[in-house]
């Protein structure tokens, strides 16, 4: 028997307040036809004032934990994905972990921008695998729109704030994973994880300060078109990797659930792979790029909804600033 971690629950949280993109555009150069055409984004949710990283993350946390039947104190891991930490140290993770009594916890925060949550997922299933950890929280959280410029009509359309959060809980089943093995019996839980860096793009997608450069907080700059062109080759590249390395082709797979940057990437990633749009859960429209957060909140809104079934075998996928890509392949 292998020990795997299995998803027990999916929780998310969305700030109350919309701002959609005529609202927007009241402030900034732009347009309404021009965001939905170029990216797919319609609106975004925009945290409080006072409403922190933190609180994000632990209303996310707590409807994951409810749905998993897991209580906090029983916790031995708690990662967070983010960007935008409440402070620059301790870790997000550490407060969140208080307000979640899960005091016997390690926690610690993860950053590898919008890749964070498939980083912080693939650094939580080790964990699991080698038995260091049987329970686990892993968290997407950010208020991404705080290190925007408003005066940036390039990148201020693109963000938006949330949190989802997914319970993983260590269980023996099925052998380990080889090609046909995963067709004919299927085991369940994470089946693998794929993950990328290639800092000579650092500069294409940053934020211009930070304690040790500017000891300011900084703003997004980014190269715009070359993302775009990297996000296409990457994600595509990883997830034929992630495909092979589980002896399943496009057809095997139930859902992708991708990082929501931009409904074109999407669209251009899927093509490649010959995987069809009915397959994709998309939020791009609704949450705008809310980074490390995108994907546990599309993978809670596609549970809960019902269109995300158990036996299904779904791709996780991502990139971000660094550069950073993965992807992960789960049977639920
Ligand atoms: N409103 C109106 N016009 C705009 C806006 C805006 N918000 N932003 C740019 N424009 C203008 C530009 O000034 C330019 O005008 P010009 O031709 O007169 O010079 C024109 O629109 C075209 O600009 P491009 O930058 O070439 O537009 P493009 O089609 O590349 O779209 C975009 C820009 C949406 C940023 C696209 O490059 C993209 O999505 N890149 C990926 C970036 C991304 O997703 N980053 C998120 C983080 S990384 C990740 O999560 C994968």
């Amino acid at each position: 028997m292998t020990i795997r971690s299995v998803l027990a629950g999916t929780g998310s949280y969305l700030p109350a307040r919309v701002v959609t993109n005529q609202e927007l555009a009241a402030t900034v150069d732009t347009t309404d036809e021009w965001i939905v055409e170029r990216t797919g984004i319609r609106e975004r949710h925009i945290a409080a004032e006072g409403e922190l990283t933190s609180d994000l993350a632990v209303r996310a946390a707590e409807s994951a934990l409810e749905a998993a039947g897991v209580k906090g104190e029983v916790l031995d891991l708690i990662i967070i994905a983010t960007t935008t930490p409440d402070n620059t140290f301790p870790a997000t993770a550490t407060k969140v972990q208080a307000r979640l009594g899960a005091n016997r916890a390690m926690a610690f925060d993860v950053q590898a921008v919008c890749t964070g949550f498939v980083y912080a997922l693939a650094i939580a299933d080790n964990f699991i695998k080698v038995g260091q950890a049987k329970t686990a929280l892993v968290i997407g959280a950010e208020t991404l729109t705080r290190l925007v410029d408003w005066k940036d009509r390039t990148t201020c359309v693109l963000f938006g704030d949330g949190a989802g959060a997914v319970v993983l809980k260590a269980e023996n089943n099925g052998n380990g994973a080889s090609a046909g093995a995963i067709r004919n019996s299927p085991p369940k839980g994470i089946l693998s994880t794929h993950l990328h860096s290639d800092g000579r793009h650092y500069d294409l997608l940053y934020v211009d300060g930070g304690p040790s450069s500017t000891q300011t907080t900084g703003q997004i700059r980014m190269d715009g078109r070359d993302v775009f062109r990297h996000a296409v080759n990457n994600l595509s590249s990883v997830l034929e990797e992630a495909m092979q390395a589980n002896g399943v082709t496009a057809a095997d797979i139930d859902w992708v659930v991708p990082h929501q940057a931009n409904r074109r990437i999407l669209d251009s990633t899927l093509r490649k792979l010959g995987l069809p749009e009915e397959k994709l859960v998309v939020t791009i429209d609704r949450h705008a790029n809310t980074s490390a957060a995108s994907i546990p909140l599309a993978l809670d809104e596609a549970w809960r909804d019902g269109r995300i079934q158990p036996g299904q075998l779904i791709l996780l996928e991502a990139m971000g600033g660094g550069l950073t890509w993965g992807a992960a392949v789960i049977r639920l």
